[in-house]
C-alpha cells in the first residue's frame, strides 16, 4: 500500500515512520511512504503558501494553488484515476478501528495536513474526498494525525506484523477491548499470572481472554458495550468477576491495615 502525504513539514512525518514496525514495513517494500512538501509549489522564490484570512480574524491560511498543484504531481490524470485524498481535520469525522480497515482497502491514499489556521476551503472541495479528524481536540498541525493515520492502517496490511492474529485480537478490532495480558515471571510482586493462562487449555484460554476482554470494556468503556448485545450467561460472568475483584480489594486492604 502506498501513502502520500502532502505537508509543509515532511520530516515530522517521515521521521516518526521510518522507526521501528512501520519502518521494517517499508523497507520490506509492504508500505511505501512518499512526503511531499507543498512549499516545493509555492510558485514563488519566497516559497510562501499562506496569507491572511478574508473576513478577519488571527494567523494565516494556506492557499489553494500550492496545494492543488501538490496533489496533481502525484498522479497523471489523462491516464489514472485521482488517488483516494483524505485531509486531517477538526472537523472529520473521529478515526476508529473501523475506518482505519476501510482505508487499508485502497492501493494509494494521499493524506493532506493542514497547518496555521488550516486551507482554503475550496481547494479543499476540489480535491479531498473524506475530513478525518484524531480526536475532539485541535493540534498546530496535520502530520502527527497522518503519523496516526498510517500508523493503525499500516497494521492491517499482510506482511507489517507476523500474522493477522497479532492485530485481530486486539483492543477494538471485535468492538471490545483486549483483556489483561501476562508475560513472565509467573509471580511477581506477589501477583501470580491468572491459572488458565499456564493451563495449556486454549479453549479455556480463549474464553477467559473474551470474557475478560468484555469485563475491562463494561469497566472502562461502557460505551462500547451499549453496541453489544451480551447473553445472560456473558453478564452472570462480568457480575461474578466483579465480586470476586471486590473480595479481593476487601481483603488486600484488611492487609494494609
Ligand atoms: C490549528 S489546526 C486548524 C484548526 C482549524 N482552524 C479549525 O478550527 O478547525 C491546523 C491543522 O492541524 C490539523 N489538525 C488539527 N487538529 C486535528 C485533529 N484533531 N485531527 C486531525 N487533524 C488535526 C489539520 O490539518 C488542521 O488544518
Amino acid at each position: 500500500m502506498k501513502f502520500s502525504v502532502l505537508t509543509l513539514f515532511p520530516n515530522q512525518v517521515s521521521g516518526f515512520l521510518h522507526e521501528s514496525i512501520i519502518g521494517r514495513a517499508m523497507e520490506k517494500g509492504v508500505i511505501e511512504l512518499q512526503t511531499i512538501n507543498i512549499r516545493d509549489f509555492a510558485g514563488n522564490r519566497y516559497g510562501k503558501v499562506d496569507d491572511t484570512l478574508f473576513g478577519g480574524g488571527t494567523g494565516m491560511l494556506m492557499q489553494c494553488e500550492p496545494v492543488y498543484q501538490a496533489f496533481s504531481s502525484l498522479y497523471d490524470a489523462t491516464k489514472e484515476s485521482k488517488p483516494h485524498c483524505v485531509f486531517m481535520s477538526p472537523k472529520g469525522s473521529v478515526l476508529d478501528q473501523a475506518k482505519a480497515k476501510d482505508l487499508s482497502k485502497y492501493e494509494h491514499v494521499v493524506i493532506l495536513c493542514g497547518h496555521y489556521e488550516g486551507i482554503d476551503q475550496r481547494v479543499l472541495d476540489e480535491i479531498v474526498d473524506e475530513d478525518l479528524s484524531i480526536g475532539d481536540y485541535v493540534l498546530t498541525g496535520g502530520e502527527v494525525a497522518a503519523c496516526v493515520v498510517i500508523d493503525c492502517v499500516s497494521r492491517m496490511i499482510d506482511g507489517v506484523l507476523p500474522n493477522s492474529e497479532a492485530y485481530e485480537e486486539e483492543s477494538h478490532m471485535n468492538g471490545y477491548l483486549e483483556a489483561p495480558q501476562y508475560t513472565k515471571p509467573n509471580v511477581w510482586h506477589d501477583q501470580a499470572v491468572p491459572e488458565v493462562m499456564l493451563s495449556g487449555n486454549h479453549a479455556k484460554i480463549k474464553e477467559w481472554k473474551r470474557i475478560h476482554g468484555l469485563y475491562d470494556t463494561w469497566k472502562r468503556r461502557p460505551d462500547l458495550l451499549q453496541k453489544m448485545e451480551l447473553s445472560a450467561e456473558d453478564w452472570q460472568s462480568l457480575l461474578a468477576i466483579d465480586a470476586e475483584k471486590h473480595e479481593m480489594n476487601k481483603e488486600t486492604s484488611i492487609d494494609e491495615n
